[in-house]
């Protein structure tokens, strides 16, 4: 079996910006409350002539040039989204954009814990030998899957997208220390966005449902914020047990981007101090299964994130879904 090697990391978010101020213009909402409770203060979002994929290509692209690999050089791209531009999948598309011809690309959906099972799920693939090079992105784009009307839920998303490129390495050095995932589908119905169907039309001797839309995106605020801060530092601390490392020997602690209340209270939990939190929450949002990448990469180029640290990393969110692990930059 092979160990795996981070190569490389990239990032992008759409260029135009909705800040509370401009929020609080169009609904009953302000800017005091929404960084109190959130710590959010802008969001990045797609215009509507504007695709995921376009973004997804972009973060790859830039991921690649830091791992200094060519395009054709990938043999396995995961695509992480619950919201790609063609419910078959945008994986494919965003390899041949890239021009990555020889990769192999599905998507994976995980709501925001979508990168870290890609991850996870890229590494078996390179544990075993079967692909060598994984590009592993995380994009979405919730603005377009958001009630604008509904204040409790729009003010939190945005989008963005955030890759990473790995590879074989000695199993000695492998930099996926460990890692835990876990879902539970009784708490589907707290957060989802779900399919509709409005119409159906009689065929042979029953009906099938037709013009199937899906419903913006609903969620039960405090239960998923309650499952958030009891599930992460169990996650955590229970990964952490298990190899054998003490909180204090985590360099950083990089937590899906919902709630700067979320972090701090599974920081303190597990016993990690606040300065190790990587946030970028108040520019973007919670930008589902690119939170983690984006920020992880905006730390790396801030060169706070060094070659060596050790990362806790975790990511939570609709299905129920949670995953952590340890990764060595
Ligand atoms: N502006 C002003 N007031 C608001 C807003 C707003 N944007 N939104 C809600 N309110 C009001 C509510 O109507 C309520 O008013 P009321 O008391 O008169 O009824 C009041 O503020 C308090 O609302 P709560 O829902 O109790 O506020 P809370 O402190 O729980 O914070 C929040 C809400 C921020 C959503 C919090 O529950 C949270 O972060 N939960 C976790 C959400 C999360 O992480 N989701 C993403 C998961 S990842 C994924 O898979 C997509």
């Amino acid at each position: 079996p092979y160990g795996i090697a981070v190569l490389g990391t990239g990032s992008t978010a759409p260029e135009t910006v909705v800040s509370n101020d401009d929020l609080s213009e169009v609904m009953e909402t302000t800017d005091e409350w929404i960084t109190q409770r959130t710590g959010i203060r802008r969001r990045h979002v797609l215009q509507p002539e504007e695709s995921l994929v376009s973004l997804s290509v972009k973060a790859a692209k830039k991921a690649l040039k830091d791992a200094q690999l060519a395009p054709e050089d990938v043999d396995l791209l995961i695509h992480a989204t619950s919201t790609p531009d063609d419910l078959f999948g945008s994986g494919p598309q965003v390899a041949s954009l890239l021009g990555a011809e020889r990769a192999t690309a599905f998507d994976l959906t995980a709501a925001c814990s979508g990168f870290v099972f890609a991850l996870v799920t890229a590494a078996q693939y390179v544990r075993s030998g079967a692909f060598k090079n994984v590009l592993v992105v995380g994009a979405d784009c919730l603005s377009r899957f958001v009630d604008w009307s509904d204040r409790s839920t729009c003010v939190l998303f945005g989008d963005g997208a955030g890759a990473m490129v790995i590879t074989q390495t000695e199993a000695s050095k492998d930099a996926l220390l460990g890692f835990e995932m876990g879902s539970d589908g009784h708490g589907a119905c707290h957060l989802g966005v779900c399919a509709e169907n409005e119409q159906s039309v009689s065929v042979g001797g029953g009906k099938v449902a037709s013009s199937t839309k899906f419903t913006p995106l609903g969620m039960n605020g405090k239960e998923v914020f309650r499952f958030a801060t009891s599930r992460v530092p169990k996650t955590l601390s229970k990964l952490l047990e298990r190899s054998g490392v003490a909180p204090e020997e985590v360099d950083w602690l990089l937590l899906h981007q919902a709630n700067r209340r979320i972090m701090d209270s599974a920081a303190k939990r597990l016993g990690v101090p606040q300065e190790k939190i990587i946030c970028n929450l108040d520019e973007y949002g919670n930008t589902s299964a690119a939170s983690i990448p984006l920020a992880l990469d905006e730390a790396i180029r801030e060169g706070r994130v060094k070659k060596g640290d050790l990362l806790a990393c975790c990511g939570f969110g609709a299905g129920l879904t949670w995953g952590g692990r340890r990764l060595l930059t």
